[in-house]
C-alpha cells in the first residue's frame, strides 16, 4: 500500500504527464501485487502444479492434459480455431480425432497469459465462474457446479482448474469408459473430483508433494482435488505471468513513442479514434466485461437447448448457436456477449474469437471496423474433420469407435457451418451487435497492427521449458518436452 504522501505524489506526477499528451490515458504498468500470491507462490506448490499441468493423469482415460489444448509454445492455446479434446491425438494444429470423439470442443481454447492477476473478476469466454460475495454456495463463487463445489479454493483461478475435468468433451470421457466420466454423466461431480484425488494419492511422489506444499496436508489421505486445484492456479500465475513486452516499456515510461514512430500511431489510434480502449482496457487491455461484437460462429455451439426444428436443417436437434453471457444471465441485453479478451501477447494466440472463426490477426481487427458488414460476408476456414467418432450402439450399452460414415460426415461439416448458413441466425448475432462502425484507411489499420505487435513478450513466443520431462505418474507429458518434439 502506498502511503498517502506517495499517493499525492503519483496524482502530481499524473497531471504533470497529461500535459505532455496521452501519457495520462496509458494504463500503469503491471507489478507484482497484481497478481496471486503477490507473484510469488510457494515454490513447492508451483512445482507440484507444473506437474498436474501437463500430466494426463487429471483426465478420465488419461489421455489428455491441460498443457495439451494449453501449450506454452502455441501461445498458451492449441492453435486450433476448435480443437480436439479427449480421445484426440497429436498436438497443436495436427491434432487430429484420433481413437475417437463425441465432436469438437465448442469454443476457443483461452489464453492464459496472466491469468493469475487478481483484477480478474470471471473465468471463460462467457464468465460463467464468479466470487459470490454473499456467500450463497460453501465454496464462496457462483459456477455451473453451483453448492457441490466444494470450499477451501483459494481463488477464481484455483476454482477455475475444478471443470477441465469435468468435461465429458475436454478431459473426463465419455460415460461408460472410465469412473470420472460416468460419475459426471450421473451428476455426481463430487465423486469425480475424489476419484482423482484418489489417484493422485496412490502416487508415492505425489503424496509426498502435496503433504510438502499445504499445512492442512499432513498424511496423502488429506489430499482433497481442490488442493491439486490450488496448485494448478499457483503454477498458471506464475509460469503465464508476462509483462516484458515493448508496450511495458511505454507503460514505464509512461509514453508511447517508445515504441516507435509506426507502432506508436498504433497506439495513438487504439486509446483514441479507433476506440478500442473503450473495451480493451487497463494494463490487460481488457474492461473483463461482455460485449456483443458479431463474430461468426461456427462449431457445434454450446448446446443451448434442445430444438427440434434443428434437425430438418442440420440432422441435429439442439440449437447451435452460441449466446454467450446470456446463457449465465438470461437477461436479453446480454445475448451474444463475449467477455473482452486481454490482449497480451495477441499475435501468439490464433486463431481469434471465442470460436476461433479468424485465422488471421488483421482479419480480426477488420472485422471490428463493421462488423455486421463482416459478419454476412464472412466464410469459415475449413476445419479439419471430426473422422473418427464415439457412437453407442442401438441398446446403448455399448460404446463403438468408428470412423464417421461420409454421409454422417457431411453432417458434421454442415452442423459446424449451420448458424453462419441461417439468414435468421446470422441475423439475431447481428441484431445484438452493440459495436459502432469505425473509419480507419489501410496506412491506419497497419499502424495499429504493429501496435498489437509490441504487445508480444519475447519471452512468451516459446515456454516449452516449462514442461517437465517426466512425471510422477509415469505418463508421457502432454505436450512433450522440447527435445521429444518432432521438428
Ligand atoms: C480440450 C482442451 C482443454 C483442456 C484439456 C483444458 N482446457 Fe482450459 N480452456 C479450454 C477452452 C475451450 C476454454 C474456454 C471455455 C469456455 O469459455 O467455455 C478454456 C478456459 C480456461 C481458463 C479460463 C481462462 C479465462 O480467461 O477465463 C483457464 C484458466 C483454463 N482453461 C485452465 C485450464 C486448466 C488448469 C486445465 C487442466 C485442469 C485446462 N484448462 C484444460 C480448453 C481446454
Ligand atoms: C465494444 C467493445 C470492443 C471494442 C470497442 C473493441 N473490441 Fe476487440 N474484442 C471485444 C470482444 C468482446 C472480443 C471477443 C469477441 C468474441 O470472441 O466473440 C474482442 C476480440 C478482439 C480480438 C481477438 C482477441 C482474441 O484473443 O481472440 C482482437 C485482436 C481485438 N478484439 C482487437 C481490437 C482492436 C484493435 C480494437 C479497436 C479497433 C477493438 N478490439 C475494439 C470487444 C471490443
Amino acid at each position: 500500500m502506498p502511503s498517502r504522501p506517495m499517493r499525492a505524489a503519483t496524482a502530481l506526477a499524473l497531471v504533470l504527464m497529461a500535459g505532455a499528451g496521452l501519457a495520462s490515458d496509458l494504463p500503469r504498468p503491471l507489478s507484482d501485487t497484481d497478481f496471486l500470491h503477490d507473484g510469488a507462490p510457494g515454490a513447492v506448490m508451483v512445482d507440484l502444479g507444473r506437474h498436474l499441468f501437463f500430466d494426463p493423469i487429471l483426465s478420465g482415460n488419461r489421455n489428455i492434459a491441460c498443457g495439451t489444448c494449453h501449450d506454452p509454445a502455441r501461445g498458451t492455446g492449441d492453435g486450433m480455431a476448435l480443437g480436439f479434446g479427449e480421445g484426440g491425438v497429436g498436438t497443436g494444429p495436427d491434432r487430429t480425432s484420433g481413437t475417437g470423439v463425441t465432436g469438437r470442443v465448442p469454443r476457443n481454447a483461452q489464453p492464459l497469459y496472466n491469468i493469475g492477476a487478481r483484477e480478474y473478476r470471471t473465468m471463460f469466454h462467457d464468465g460463467r465462474l464468479e466470487p459470490d460475495p454473499e456467500g450463497t454456495f460453501p465454496s464462496g463463487f457462483w459456477s455451473p457446479a453451483r453448492e457441490t463445489l466444494p470450499d477451501g479454493l483459494d481463488s477464481l483461478l484455483a476454482a477455475q482448474a475444478m471443470f477441465p475435468v469435468l468435461s465429458p468433451v475436454e478431459m473426463a470421457g465419455v460415460t461408460g469408459t472410465n469412473p470420472v466420466a460416468t460419475a459426471v454423466a450421473e451428476d455426481r461431480a463430487a465423486d469425480a473430483w475424489s476419484h482423482l484425488a484418489d489417484r493422485l494419492r496412490g502416487i508415492p511422489a505425489y503424496a509426498a508433494a502435496f503433504v510438502a506444499a499445504f499445512d492442512d496436508i499432513d498424511a496423502p489421505g488429506d489430499i482433497r482435488f481442490v488442493h491439486a486445484a490450488n496448485a494448478l492456479a499457483a503454477f498458471q500465475t506464475v509460469a503465464f505471468r508476462s509483462d516484458r513486452s515493448p508496450f511495458d516499456g511505454a507503460l514505464r515510461a509512461g509514453d508511447l513513442a517508445w515504441l516507435g514512430p509506426e507502432a506508436a500511431r498504433g497506439g495513438r489510434l487504439f486509446y483514441g479514434k479507433a476506440g478500442c480502449a473503450d473495451c480493451h482496457a487497463g494494463p490487460l487491455l481488457t474492461d473483463h466485461e461482455f460485449h456483443a461484437i458479431a463474430v461468426p460462429q461456427i462449431g457445434p455451439g454450446k448446446g443451448h437447448g434442445a430444438d427440434t426444428t434443428y434437425f430438418a436443417a442440420s440432422g441435429f436437434s439442439e440449437r447451435l448457436e452460441d449466446e454467450g453471457r446470456f446463457r449465465v444471465t438470461f437477461d436479453p441485453e446480454d445475448l451474444f456477449r463475449f467477455r473482452t479478451p486481454s490482449l497480451r501477447n495477441v499475435a501468439l494466440t490464433g486463431p481469434w474469437g471465442h470460436s476461433g472463426a479468424f485465422d488471421e490477426l488483421g482479419a480480426m481487427v477488420r472485422h471490428h471496423l463493421d462488423a455486421v458488414v463482416s459478419l454476412d460476408g464472412y466464410e469459415a476456414p475449413p476445419l479439419p474433420p471430426v473422422a473418427r467418432v464415439i457412437t453407442r450402439r442401438g441398446d446403448g450399452s455399448t460404446l463403438l469407435f468408428r470412423p464417421l460414415a461420409p454421409a454422417r460426415q457431411a453432417a458434421f461439416a454442415a452442423r459446424d457451418g449451420h448458424v453462419q448458413a441461417s439468414p435468421h441466425l446470422r441475423g439475431r448475432i447481428a441484431e445484438a451487435a452493440e459495436i459502432a462502425p469505425v473509419d480507419l484507411t489501410e496506412t491506419e489499420l497497419g499502424d495499429l497492427l504493429a501496435f498489437l505487435d509490441t504487445l508480444t513478450d519475447p519471452t512468451a513466443r516459446d515456454r516449452s521449458a516449462l514442461i517437465p520431462r517426466r512425471l510422477p505418474s509415469g505418463l508421457a507429458p502432454q505436450p512433450a518436452p522440447p527435445r521429444l518434439r518432432a521438428r
